[in-house]
């Protein structure tokens, strides 16, 4: 999608579709500044109207309200868009960066079904917002290009997905460069997160951890970042238990992916490392799930796609730090060569595991994933994991779990997920959680028990970061997919924590 900017007298613009913010309880006022600013050359399609006249019996017929996202089309003959829509922000005072993204997504997915190809978008005044100019052309091109973010790519009656092609936004020129950087950044946001999204949506028959690399790896290479893939006999070389053991029961074979970006201008310049789980399909192995729902276990990659988001938003901002973004990738599948229970792994930091459930295998190749992280001693770690069924069961899809050592982080992050609406909740992580690991027969095991399922996981990894680190680990496996499509996010893959990760880093720098 083309996004531009014009000072051009509303009325006067070229375009197919022209939207235009009206707030609740006020709707009136702003029709008649609607009028006003289009001095008089908005007419409604019957005959013999005024057009003021014509324009306000329509709307009061329709018993149109300015519910945020509540849209109302009208037919214009006497404007060069034609179409005018009306579109509801709500009560003005409540209008939050959410609210802007789903108006927009809402307006972009009417603009597709109404095949409009260029939208015209009235900014409203920022003040009247409380929020400034950038902040709204931010979170409007991150409302509409997410709306419109593919699905269904595989569908072999696949129509042309350009529309709309481009938008417009109509403000005083004065306003026009705080509209434009925010129009630049909207776009990064918005495109590491479809990014993530369509890496989720791929079919793990298509998608194996080698295809998973090849997509990070020519990502790396558009932006700019060096890309390293660790094969078997490398990952046996440190000996990565963990990662090989969840492998060996796949005739896809695992990989380690690690991504440089080499973005730090100074030596204080920070060194983040996030770390995704790349489960490209979770069967639960010899453990295995049962049948309803396990084409969901696609998504187990949803942290992989939130990382490698993450990394291209900030490659692409041109961020002032130093990231690396390590994958472990694996299928977990139940084989004659598959791990089994009270099988014991030795992890890549010495550690040895009792494999209690093969279904608990994301803790297996992240132990690796994050010690390899550690090693490269950065001042920071992130992990984003679509970890367990227990933080789903506390959390629901709305928000993910973080846990942490590290209060910068947990402030950051919370801080970040506000903005973004990629919401998380802080949850406890204590020694006894990580207690709870230590295992009968080795040093630890895979599985704890049943209660408090999401902290003993996020235990069992702290047992692989360095201890002077600051970690977090943030469990998305509620919120990384949807089974019902919203304004600004289709069904199936929701990018949940590109934005949110890239985010909270570019907080840490700032
Ligand atoms: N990938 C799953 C967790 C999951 C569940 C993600 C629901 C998305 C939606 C993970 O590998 C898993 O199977 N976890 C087990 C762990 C248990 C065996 C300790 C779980 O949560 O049941
Ligand atoms: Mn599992
Ligand atoms: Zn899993």
């Amino acid at each position: 999608m083309r996004w531009t900017i014009s000072k051009t007298e509303t009325a006067d613009t070229a375009g197919d579709l022209l939207v235009f913010p009206i707030f609740q309880k006020n709707e009136k006022a702003d029709l008649k500044s609607l009028l006003k600013g289009t001095k008089g050359g908005i007419r409604p399609t019957a005959a013999g109207q005024t057009p003021a006249a014509g324009l306000k019996k329509k709307v009061a017929t329709s018993g149109f309200v300015a519910k945020a996202s509540s849209m109302l089309p009208v037919y214009c003959s006497n404007t060069k868009a034609g179409w005018l829509l009306l579109t509801g922000f709500g009560d003005e005072k409540k209008v939050g960066l959410e609210t802007i993204r789903k108006a927009a997504g809402t307006v972009a997915q009417k603009a597709r079904n109404m095949k409009t190809a260029r939208i015209l978008v009235a900014v409203p005044d920022s003040a009247r917002l409380g929020i400034d100019d950038a902040a709204f052309t931010r979170a409007w091109v991150e409302g509409a290009e997410m709306g419109l973010s593919a699905v269904g790519i595989l569908k072999t009656d696949k129509k042309s997905k350009d529309i709309p092609a481009s938008w417009k936004f109509l403000a005083d020129s004065s306003r026009h460069k705080a509209l434009r950087a925010g129009v630049a950044e909207g776009e990064k946001f918005a495109a590491g997160c479809n990014f993530a999204r369509a890496l989720v949506n791929e079919p793990p028959n298509l998608q194996t951890p080698v295809k998973l690399a090849e997509a990070a790896q020519k990502m790396a290479k558009e932006e700019g970042m060096s890309c390293k893939i660790l094969t078997v006999p490398q990952m046996k070389k440190l000996n990565m238990g963990g990662l090989l053991g969840v492998g060996q029961g796949s005739s896809n074979p695992p990989r380690l992916i690690a991504l440089k970006y080499k973005g730090g201008k100074s030596k204080k310049s920070p060194t983040v490392a996030l770390v995704g789980k790349g489960v490209t399909f979770d069967t639960g192995g010899i453990s295995l799930k049962p049948g309803a729902n396990m084409d969901l276990m696609k998504s187990d990659m949803g942290g992989a796609a939130a990382v490698l988001g993450a990394a291209r938003i900030i490659a692409r901002l041109g961020l002032d730090v130093n990231l690396v973004t390590i994958v472990p990738t694996a299928e977990n599948m139940p084989d004659g060569n598959a791990i089994r229970p009270a099988d014991v792994l030795t992890m890549a930091n010495g550690k040895t595991v009792e494999v209690l459930n093969t279904d608990a295998e994301g803790r297996l190749i992240l132990g690796d994933a994050l010690w390899y992280a550690g090693r490269g001693k950065p001042d920071y770690i992130i992990d984003a994991a679509t970890l367990t069924g227990a933080c789903v069961v506390a959390l629901g899809n709305h928000f993910a779990g973080l846990m942490s050592n590290s209060s910068e982080l947990i402030d950051s992050l919370k801080q970040a997920g506000g903005e973004t609406f990629e919401r998380v909740w802080h949850l406890p992580l204590i020694d006894e959680h990580k207690d709870a690991m230590k295992g009968t027969w080795s040093d630890l095991k895979n599985l704890g028990p049943r209660e408090g399922g999401a902290l003993t996981a996020a235990g069992f990894l702290s047992h692989f970061v360095p201890d002077d680190t600051q970690w977090a680990h943030v469990d998305i496996a509620g919120p990384s997919y949807a089974e019902k499509g919203s304004a600004t996010s289709p069904v199936g893959g929701t990018g949940f924590g590109a934005r949110l990760l890239a985010r909270a880093v570019q907080i840490i720098v700032s």
